[in-house]
């Protein structure tokens, strides 16, 4: 059944050995002050974060590479990172700045992870250098951010980025109905779009959301395997990203940013009416998914998004 769909190269989809490189949310940018040291593991691997005295916010490896005191324990001079147990001393590139009391300096030093701070949160790029910008809406656009609680899932992170890619089961479980074939784009070797319009089938939902004047119209931006960036035109325009991470073994968490332009108070209803249906008993579904590539030709969008997510470097 699904020969036609597969290659013979990585599969990194949903694979929990390894992390794609990408942007993962570290921290809460209100709980790294000037000259503040956090620990943080937004791929599983252990970090420590800190922000220097310039207001930068730095990641490195938690490890301290001389004895392998847990820098978080550290403390903030200027730029630097000075461990805790020896004052090893440690720039923002990672390098061995100070090594108190050594005679011969050695060549020792931390590795270091890009990072960038946006919508109130700390993202560390899991890898050497960020590949590209993290997605999401562009810096002068003037909308309200508001941040969801975390929500925890059993399954895999690239499972809830790619969920609305599973075109198939926006009609059995969300009744929404596809105006047209979704039109899928490969922007690069991280991110691919996908335009999708539909409306409900049912008279209430359509209601609800402002269907029954505009179909929901919407582009899904999927990167890195665990951002999806809906940037939705109608029935009522706002913009959303799921930002999911690794959480144990085998689930993930996702934190959920919902980005809405100034307007009125029935518009934000309209659109917490429509995440609701959108993504109602997803939870629950994906919490329980042994994900399978049983694909069909039906699944041909989703199976394009698993392709692009196998073949993306890893960190
Ligand atoms: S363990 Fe960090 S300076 Fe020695
Ligand atoms: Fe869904």
């Amino acid at each position: 059944m699904a020969a036609a769909h597969e290659s013979s190269g990585p599969r990194r989809f949903a694979d929990p050995a390894v992390v794609v490189q990408s942007w993962y949310v570290a921290a809460r940018a209100r709980d790294l002050p000037r000259g503040g040291v956090l620990r943080s593991r937004p791929t599983g691997r252990e970090l420590v974060l800190w922000r220097g005295l310039d207001g930068r916010v730095h990641a490195a490896d938690a490890r301290c590479p001389h004895l392998g005191a847990h820098l978080g324990h550290g403390r903030v001079a200027g730029d630097d990172l000075v461990c805790a147990l020896h004052h090893f001393r440690f720039g923002s590139d990672g390098a061995l700045l100070e090594a108190p009391g050594v005679t011969s300096r050695p060549s020792c030093r931390v590795r270091t992870f890009p990072t960038t701070e946006r919508w109130g949160f700390v993202w560390v790029w899991q890898g050497p250098r960020a590949l590209h910008p993290l997605p999401g809406p562009a810096t002068d656009e003037r909308l309200r951010v508001l941040a969801f609680p975390e929500q925890r899932f059993a399954c895999h992170h690239h499972l809830i980025a790619v969920n609305a890619c599973d075109t198939l089961h926006l009609g059995p479980l969300h009744e929404l109905e596809l105006a047209e074939a979704p039109v899928v784009t490969i922007a690069d070797d991280f991110s691919a779009t996908m335009r999708l319009r539909g409306r409900f089938k049912t008279a209430w939902k359509r209601r609800v959301t402002g269907c029954n004047r505009h179909d929901f119209d919407a582009l899904f931006t999927v990167s890195g395997g665990n951002l999806c960036w809906v940037a939705v035109a109608a029935p009522v325009p706002f913009q959303v990203i799921f930002a999911g991470r690794p959480d144990g073994a085998t689930g993930s968490i996702t934190r959920s940013l919902l980005f809405l332009p100034p307007g009125s108070t029935r518009r934000v209803w309209r659109v917490l009416a429509l995440l609701l249906l959108l993504l109602k008993r997803d939870h629950d579904i994906l919490d329980d998914l042994a994900f399978m590539r049983g694909f069909t030709d039906a699944d041909e969008v989703l199976a394009t998004f698993v392709r692009h997510i196998d073949a993306m470097p890893v960190g």
